[in-house]
């Protein structure tokens, strides 16, 4: 910290006897701010906004509604589940230029938050697409086609479909955007080093070439969540081809993802538990050829229809793995079997 602090002071110092003004940026610094004064484009999400949109913000997310500018309590946006049903507000993959479930596993299960279908709200501003690849390939209506070029577009389609409620109010809209605006991620989340930081500094001193700066910024950090989409195995009684369940990971599997939807007092009405009755029911099923079975479920999800019940996303590849897949099943037959 102490020669960070002398070089960036001497820089200072520098620029200062050259009357030219200079912005340090610091570890605490917000990465889209760096992005702008080196003119890469604004984000069209980019706002001002005050604690009190923060505020509203957060707690529709985890609330699914708050107080209104008049006054009012506003209506629940979804009747059955709050954002952070199904996405956390945490980082949760411990390197950001990765999305892999196996390692984001062991990382969430120490931060003590759940293994979600939906991506975290960390972030979500420096993105700078939504409902990737699969999405918009399968899906790829005039909706999906928005909410992937815009993040307020984005979500308004959550909050109809993935969360089965209304479109927000535009006070609502802006409140999310102003907390997700909080949670954006700063220079010291991206990793850089001491060294890299002296580095950002000393080539904006030195007017180094801009785009060169901004993609290497960018490097740092995914700047879209992928999404594949994965089939049920050919046979479910041999299950993915290759791969050896791991019945411990499928135990943190169980917990920090199933249960944490179907424990009871959970978003679904199908309850789920550490009973042997729980771990019966669901190997049965297994092989079967129903939403009941594993495979089927996480594949697939279950049905939705716009505003009329709980249903269940289905995981991309991306927010669970084949491999996590057998792990789960092991685990669920082992226990079944004790
Ligand atoms: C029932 C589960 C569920 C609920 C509830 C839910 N979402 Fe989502 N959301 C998803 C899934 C699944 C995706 C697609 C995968 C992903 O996150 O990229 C998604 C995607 C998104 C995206 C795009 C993320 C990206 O990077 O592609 C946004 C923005 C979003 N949701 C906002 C919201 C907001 C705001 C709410 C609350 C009003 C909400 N969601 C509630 C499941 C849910
Ligand atoms: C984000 C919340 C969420 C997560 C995580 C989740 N589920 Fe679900 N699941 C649901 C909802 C909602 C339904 C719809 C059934 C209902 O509640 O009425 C459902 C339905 C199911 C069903 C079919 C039950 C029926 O009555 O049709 C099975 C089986 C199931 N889930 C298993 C799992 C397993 C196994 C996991 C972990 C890999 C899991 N779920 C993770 C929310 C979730």
């Amino acid at each position: 910290m102490k020669l960070i602090s002398t070089i960036l002071l001497a820089l200072t110092v520098l620029f200062l006897s050259n009357q030219m003004p200079i912005k340090i940026w610091e570890p605490d610094s917000s990465v889209a701010e760096v992005l702008m004064a080196l003119s890469d484009s604004v984000p069209a999400h980019y706002r001002k906004y005050t604690p009190m949109d923060i505020k509203r913000g957060e707690e529709i997310v985890k609330l699914g509604r708050t107080i209104a500018p008049n006054g009012k309590r506003s209506s629940y946006v979804s009747k059955y589940y709050a954002c952070t049903s199904c996405h956390n507000i945490e980082q949760e993959d411990p390197d950001l230029r990765f999305s892999d479930p196996e390692t984001r596993l062991p990382y969430v299960k120490a931060k003590g938050i759940p293994f979600l279908q939906g991506s975290t709200f960390k972030g979500i501003v420096n993105r700078e697409s939504w409902y990737n690849d699969d999405y918009v390939k399968k899906y790829g209506d005039t909706l999906v086609l928005k909410a992937h070029r815009d993040l307020k577009q984005s979500i308004q389609l959550c909050a109809i479909q993935c969360s089965q409620g209304r479109l927000m109010e535009d006070w609502e809209l802006e409140a999310v955007l102003a907390y997700y605006w909080s949670l954006e991620f700063t220079l010291k989340d991206l990793g850089m080093s001491e060294a890299d930081l002296i580095r950002l500094n000393q080539e904006i001193a030195d007017s180094k070439s801009h785009p060169e700066l901004i993609q290497w910024i960018k490097s740092f950090y995914m700047q879209r969540s992928p999404a594949h989409f994965f089939d049920a195995p050919y046979s479910k009684k041999e299950g993915y081809e290759g791969l050896e369940g791991d019945l411990a990971k499928g135990k943190d599997l169980y917990e920090l993802s199933c249960l944490y939807c179907h424990k009871s007092g959970g978003v679904s009405h199908y309850i789920l538990d550490e009973s042997r009755l729980s771990f019966r029911h669901l190997s049965k099923m297994i092989e079967k050829d129903s939403h009941f079975s594993l495979y089927q479920i996480i594949a697939y999800g279950t049905y939705a229809i716009p505003g009329h019940r709980p249903y269940m996303p289905h995981y991309p590849l991306e927010r669970m793995s084949k491999q996590q897949v057998e792990d789960l099943r092991s685990y669920i037959e082992h226990k079944a079997n004790q």
